[in-house]
């Protein structure tokens, strides 16, 4: 049974017994605690934890995942892969434990001709929470199985979490026994034997902290016991399909089979190899699937998952002896085999492509400068008997060369060798903080959530924003947070981070800016708000310094925000709407957002494009833009569901959950967009959006940057004035100005050129002089000579000038010290008769060099040097002397 049909199966049975179809969220969700979507309940969070209403009591979902913990994994198991679809139904305070056993079990066993997964029930093994009795009873009465067959493990295995504070609960799962060739009888720890493919989680928990599996803190229930399924699509596929492992199921396998004919290789022939195949198979798919949701490789965080996935499949692909580029081979394989599901890969085709080939030739790059360095390094550790590589080299590789360390580590131990992996991260913490210091820190990123956990809790529901119609708006103080903890009070000169019930200030997000303002407590207190932030879902907390006054919870409050500020960053929010439409009008539907930054009179805006925009495209998109800025469109605001936005022609872009009532800003009926941001009322609002201009920030992204309003306006002045000025001087009209100013660089240049030569003629002519006027050193002709304002070209042309002058029969030395802006440079030359008499220009130079602040060297018929201090010029003059009267008295 191929995959497809083990997913219709699945939603079919769970739509036939009341459940909502859900599709599938991006990859890239907005949960500060996870890089990426990796279970099929993510999606729900809220409605578990009953922040948000769910619009159905039970759906089924088949969601995308990716988890990258146990990448050094896959390839060695049968069943890790990075990227895996999740099949799942969930109850939101409906069924419980009895209903999702009864529905689990009712589809596994059912006969494959009656629409079931048919799978045998004697290789069947319920598990539970050692201890939860009314699961293995409800199992016993289910399945009529014996207790023997119900399995009982402790809460590493069966109580789940996601890892992080949040909704948890024990759980059951169902385990198939694929025979004694994958393990010993009744080892239920042999994983690849007694294969878990599906997990009900009994959601009924709230954790407050998770140190392991084993280790946790449950804070209380959550307000409904809840079901949380996950069944393995790429297990069950493999199981139904009669193959070994995940990687050889139908979705899969032709990567594997084209890597064969590229390399010449057979799957199957080796066990190091067949690994690599796999982690080909693997990684080639699922770095597709986050380029398609949005991600861009780069050297942090998501992006920094997705390059690692790419090279490691690149270089995989190496290791199996075929050194072109592979993703243009294997990546159209993968796409022809998810496409079908996926219908977005074959739409977005071209992004997703180029991103990923440009990162495949930019790490090529990468291997032939870094391998070599390497090579060397190793050789070197090598040859001193040395058994590990020094944390300096690692990160000499990582930071010069861009070897990620963890490719560092691999080749390295393919040489036998191991790296001072501290040492690399020693210096790689100091270069962090360096760069720190310069950066502010970024913001949202690692906070402990338990704190505004708290808070929220205490509110119970989410904080209102009443911000899209107002900017002063009337509530209480309802939490305060200082350094990572709940405090009860902050007085005059305290940094505090403050939570109203209701509140007119936006929080930083889709890319908006945060707004700023005052909150005035009704006790006088008065607090400058410099930030603010939604940490978790429903919060909001504004991180305010106190300017005067005390501050506790429960005192009515006035939130009055910057409107100046506010006004200006709401119009650069509906410009980059704006702005984002004309991109895709002129270069079509591909040209999707990558990531925006709305600020007070400007924004920046990321979006995928292969290559340059062309100027000509700038100009019309702007000129568009502006059109419509005149045409004074009204922008608005609705909320509706995700269907509709969709067919109303909204621009759905990543990271919005689908089920969910979604907001909807148009402008006119023209560019629509799915969008929690502040606007302007109307387009004539923006006055004037000047576009100034676009670059490439990474593989397939460019970005533009823009000044709107006021900031727009006296851009444009600014440069008007300029163009003024110029066109005064040069007296030429402004539209003359590009002519007469290439005129003048042209005349420039000739001239320059003229005094070049003059200038030369001059230094030369003196050489002859020199020359003739050469001392004798013990039957040695020397010049020693000291010319001002010449640079190190200079002093050479003249260095060789006289050398070529004197009599080449008799040795000949020239020394010739210039000086020109603070620099000082020597250069020495001899003939070969001077060398004959042992007389070295190295050696010279040598002598002259540390007297000039400096050092140099070089060959001995010429040499060359330099330093910065020109009052020892006589001195390194004379050493040179005495070194030729030491070497020709010697000789
Ligand atoms: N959330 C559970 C898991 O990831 C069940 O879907 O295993």
């Amino acid at each position: 049974m191929d995959t497809a049909e083990i997913r219709r199966r699945f939603v079919a049975h769970f739509e036939r017994n009341g459940h909502t179809p859900v599709p599938s969220a991006s990859l890239l969700l907005d949960d500060p605690n996870l890089l990426f979507v990796n279970a099929g309940m993510v999606p729900f969070k809220p409605y578990f934890l009953g922040q948000e209403t769910p619009p159905y009591r039970r759906a089924t979902s088949v969601q995308k995942c990716v988890r990258t913990p146990d990448i050094e994994d896959v390839g060695k198991t049968t069943r890790h892969g990075t990227f895996f679809e999740m099949c799942g139904n969930f109850s939101f305070g409906d069924y419980f434990k009895e209903g999702a056993i009864e529905l689990a079990w009712e589809l596994v066993t059912r006969p494959v001709a009656d629409g079931g997964f048919g799978f045998a029930e004697s290789l069947l093994y319920p598990s539970i929470l050692d201890g939860d009795d009314e699961a293995l009873a409800l199992w016993r009465k289910v399945t009529g199985l014996p207790d023997e067959r119900i399995i009982r493990l402790g809460p590493k295995e069966n109580y789940w979490s996601m890892g992080v504070p949040g909704p948890g609960g024990p759980c059951s799962e169902i385990l198939i026994d694929r025979g004694p060739a994958y393990g010993p009888d009744g080892d239920f720890s042999a994983e690849d034997r007694y294969l878990e493919f599906w997990n009900l989680v009994f959601m009924q928990d709230e954790l407050s902290s998770v140190r392991s599996k084993e280790d946790f803190d449950i804070a209380g229930s959550l307000p409904k016991k809840n079901i949380d399924t996950g069944m393995g699509l790429e297990r069950v596929a493999f199981m139904m399909q009669g193959v070994d492992n995940m990687y050889e199921i139908d979705v899969m396998f032709p990567v594997i089979e084209r890597t064969q004919e590229l390399t010449g290789r057979r799957y199957g022939a080796n066990p190091e190899d067949d690994v690599r195949f796999r982690v080909v198979a693997d990684h080639i798919r699922s770095s597709m699937m986050l380029i398609a949701d949005g991600v861009a490789p780069g050297n942090e965080a998501r992006g920094y998952v997705l390059r690692r996935l790419l090279r490691r499949a690149v270089r995989s692909v190496r290791l199996l002896g075929y050194e072109d580029r592979a993703l243009p081979e294997l990546l159209p394989v993968s796409r022809d085999k998810m496409g079908e599901t996926y219908s977005d890969l074959h739409r977005d085709w071209d992004r997703i492509s180029s991103v990923a080939f440009a990162e495949e030739d930019a790490f090529r790059q990468t291997l032939r400068a870094g391998t070599a360095i390497f090579d060397t390094a190793t050789a070197a550790v090598k040859q001193s008997g040395g058994r590990q590589l020094s944390g300096d080299k690692a990160f000499a590789l990582h930071d010069t060369y861009g070897f990620p360390i963890d490719l560092t580590l691999e080749m390295a131990a393919e040489q036998g060798l191991s790296v001072d992996e501290d040492g690399f991260r020693r210096l790689m913490t100091e270069q962090r903080e360096r760069a720190k210091a310069d950066a502010k820190a970024k913001k949202g990123a690692h906070r402990d959530a338990h704190a505004y956990r708290e808070v929220a809790d205490s509110i119970g529901r989410a904080v209102e924003f009443t911000g899209y119609t107002d900017v002063v708006s009337e509530g209480t103080v309802r939490g305060l947070v200082a350094a990572g903890g709940v405090v009860t009070a902050a007085r005059e000169g305290d940094e505090v981070e403050l939570v109203l019930d209701r509140t007119p200030f936006y929080a930083e997000g889709g890319g908006q800016l945060a707004d700023q303002g005052v909150i005035e407590l009704e006790n006088g207190a008065l607090l400058q708000v410099r930030d603010v932030q939604s940490p978790i879902t429903g919060l909001v907390v504004h991180k305010a310094l106190v300017l005067s006054g005390e501050v506790t919870p429960g005192a009515a409050a006035q939130a009055r925000v910057d409107v100046e500020r506010r006004r200006s960053i709401s119009r650069s929010h509906t410009a980059t709407h704006m702005v984002h439409k004309a991109f895709r009008e002129a270069l079509g539907e591909t040209a999707t957002q990558a990531g925006s930054e709305n600020a007070p009179g400007r924004f920046r805006f990321d979006f995928s494009a292969t290559g340059s925009v062309p100027a000509s495209v700038m100009v019309d998109v702007e000129e568009r833009v502006n059109d419509l800025v005149l045409a004074d469109l009204a922008v608005h605001a609705e909320v509706m569901t995700q269907k509709e936005a969709v067919a109303s022609g909204a621009m759905a872009l990543f990271g919005e959950k689908y089920g969910d009532q979604v907001r909807v800003v148009s402008v006119g009926d023209w560019a629509r967009e799915l969008c929690g941001g502040t606007h302007a009322h109307r387009s004539g609002q923006l006055g004037v959006v000047k576009l100034m201009g676009e670059s490439s920030i990474g593989s397939g992204v460019r970005r533009v940057e823009a000044l709107v309003g006021g900031d727009a306006y006296r851009f444009l002045a600014r440069e008007h004035v300029l163009v003024a000025q110029l066109s005064e001087v040069l007296k030429v009209r402004p539209e003359q100005l590009p002519e007469r100013v290439h005129d003048i660089v042209e005349r420039l240049r000739t001239a320059e050129k003229e005094i070049e030569k003059v200038r030369l003629g001059q230094l030369l002519a003196a050489g002859g002089e020199l020359a003739a006027g050469a001392a004798d050193v013990a039957g040695v002709k020397v010049v020693a000579h000291r010319v001002d304002g010449a640079g190190a070209g200079d002093v050479r042309t003249l260095a060789l000038d006289i050398r070529g002058r004197l009599p080449a029969a008799a040795p000949g030395v020239v020394v010739v010290i210039g000086q020109a802006e603070g620099k000082v440079s020597v250069v020495a030359a001899t003939n070969d008769e001077a060398r004959a008499r042992g007389l070295s220009a190295n050696a010279l130079v040598r002598a002259a060099g540390p007297l000039l602040g400096g050092k140099g060297g070089g060959k001995d018929d010429v040499a060359q040097g330099g330093g910065t201090d020109p009052s020892g010029i006589d001195a390194a003059l004379a050493a040179a002397g005495a070194e030729i009267a030491r070497a020709a008295g010697a000789s």
